[in-house]
């Protein structure tokens, strides 16, 4: 058995996690909305029309933060239109999706859903076909109290105390050209500039995401961040960044190696931040908003079918990716590089949360299940608290495609306030299993309280409706702890929650 070693010490801290670090999203964009939170009919609505076997999966994860309501959708949103009667609210053709909007659900409907979900909503403004006065405007009806003319709409709406939203992002993807109202770098972060300026002096509580480039790949990367942030580093508090991946060529080595990618792209907008920092004589320093990441491809070639069947249709099945097995090891990747850089990502969406690229199923009139990726991200959110610790991990490598000396074992770990370890490890061997031993000596005696393990011997695997347990969690024996050091089988390709306790 092929043989990888660890060595953890609770003085080996990265930093404190926030519990955003594991927030997903919701764009009024395929299913997401409608027909998954919210399907009045539907035998499992509750009073409000909110799906509540949906509900019960998002409590089930624990998601701390939603961003809403885009997206590209977001980039030609008239936050008007989705507040006051539903009956008098337009309904508007969505050039980002070649959708039909109609606005059924809006800002009050969405904080209600997310009171009900316990989760905060991350709300975006439209800086796409619109700016900083609108942005201003839906802080103002958002979080002040009364006495004004967007405070005293909310109340006449029905909603007495503000909403309360603290995070905000300014506008989605600016830099690409698929944008309703794209900009250069310059045009951007004059716009973020302004709009996040008068956003906090209307609440001068909130924090405010401004856009970084919309993928790591794309040919405006890295000038856009340096040039956006230059206009507006001062009153800006987050930086964005978005990433998906594929694997259309059935690459598995490579396609799990794609962490390394991530953990590059990361460093990097580190690095452009601080340097902008740096030249600005700035003492601020600007953290990240990982507001998007998932894999996406498998549903490409059938949103180009239902788009030409239905254009401007309603709440059509948009980017309903299936998620296999390798899927998931992907998703617990991303995960432990996240949190291995927690210092500095302090907020990161899994894109989406529900029906559209998204760990949560529904069928219209029907059942909800868990895809393969529910299960990482559930394990990270639920166990994943407190602080990151930094693993000194030693492990055999190999190469593939785009990258050389990829650990086959990958970890992180966290230590909770409760001084309870938790170790997230992921074996990428396509054959062999690994010995994992870690040296936990410096925390005194620990016990193992658990090893969840998610593997199948096939990656191609799903979870379906008629079939929603294929990919799923079971309990592994066998770790052990003796005097001090820990001993752990990971089979071959397979994600491994491993917890520890006093
Ligand atoms: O999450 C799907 C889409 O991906 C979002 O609308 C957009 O921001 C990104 O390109």
């Amino acid at each position: 058995m092929k043989k990888a070693t660890l060595i953890l010490d609770k003085d080996y801290a990265i930093g404190r996690i926030d519990p955003r670090l594991y927030g997903s999203f919701i764009e009024h964009l395929g299913r997401a909305v409608y027909g998954g939170i919210y399907e009045p009919g539907h035998p499992l609505a509750d009073e409000l029309g909110f799906r509540k076997d949906v509900l019960e999966k998002v409590r089930q994860i624990g998601v701390p933060v939603v961003r809403y309501p885009g997206g590209n959708f977001v980039s030609g949103f008239n936050w008007e239109d989705s507040v006051g009667p539903v009956s008098s609210r337009p309904k508007r053709l969505d050039l980002a999706w070649g959708t039909t909007e109609t606005n059924e659900v809006g800002l009050h409907e969405f904080a209600a859903w997310a009171e009900k979900a316990q989760t905060q909503v991350m709300y975006a403004v439209n800086l796409g076909t619109r700016g900083a006065d609108a942005a201003r405007n839906v802080v103002e009806y958002a979080n002040h109290k009364s006495g004004s003319y967007f405070s005293d709409l909310r109340i006449q709406n029905g909603r007495k105390d503000p909403f309360g939203i603290k995070l905000w992002c300014l506008g989605n993807e600016m830099d690409g050209p698929w944008q309703m109202g794209h900009k250069t770098a310059y045009e951007y972060g004059r716009a973020a500039n302004e709009a996040a300026k008068m956003m906090k002096w209307v609440d001068p509580s909130i924090e405010v995401v401004a856009c970084g480039s919309a993928a790591h790949d794309m040919p405006t990367y890295g000038a856009w961040e340096y040039e956006m942030l230059n206009e507006c580093y001062e009153n800006v508090d987050y930086v964005s960044l978005h990433r998906y991946y594929g694997n259309p060529t059935g690459d598995t080595p490579g396609f799990l190696a794609r962490s390394m990618d991530l953990d590059d792209f990361i460093k990097e907008v580190v690095a452009i931040c601080d340097a902008v920092g740096g030249r600005k004589h700035a003492r601020k320093k600007l953290n990240l908003s990982f507001d998007e990441w998932n894999v996406w491809y498998h549903s490409n070639a059938q949103d180009k079918e239902v788009l030409k069947a239905d254009k401007w249709g309603r709440a059509l099945p948009l980017l309903e990716d299936v998620y296999n097995f390798e899927d998931a090891l992907l998703a617990g990747a991303i995960l432990i590089t996240f949190l291995r850089n927690a210092d500095r990502v302090k907020v990161a969406c899994l894109a989406q949360l529900v029906n559209v690229i998204a760990p949560i199923m529904t069928r219209n009139g029907g059942g909800c299940w868990a895809q393969t990726i529910f299960y990482p991200y559930m394990h990270a959110s639920r166990y994943g608290r407190g602080m990151a610790l930094r693993p000194i991990l030693r492990s055999p490598v190999y190469d593939c495609k785009d990258y050389e000396n990829v650990p086959l074992a990958d970890a992180a770990a966290t230590l909770a306030d409760d001084g309870s370890v938790t170790l997230f490890a992921l074996n990428r061997d396509m054959k062999d299993d690994i010995l994992l031993e870690g040296d936990l000596r410096a925390f005194g005696p620990l016990k193992v309280k658990e090893h969840i393990l998610l593997h199948h011997d096939d990656v191609k695997a799903v979870n379906t409706e008629a079939d929603p347990k294929n990919v799923s969690p079971v309990q592994a024996n066998g770790a052990e702890i003796k005097d001090g050091t820990l001993s752990v089988r990971l089979p071959a390709l397979s994600w491994n929650v491993i917890r520890l306790v006093p």
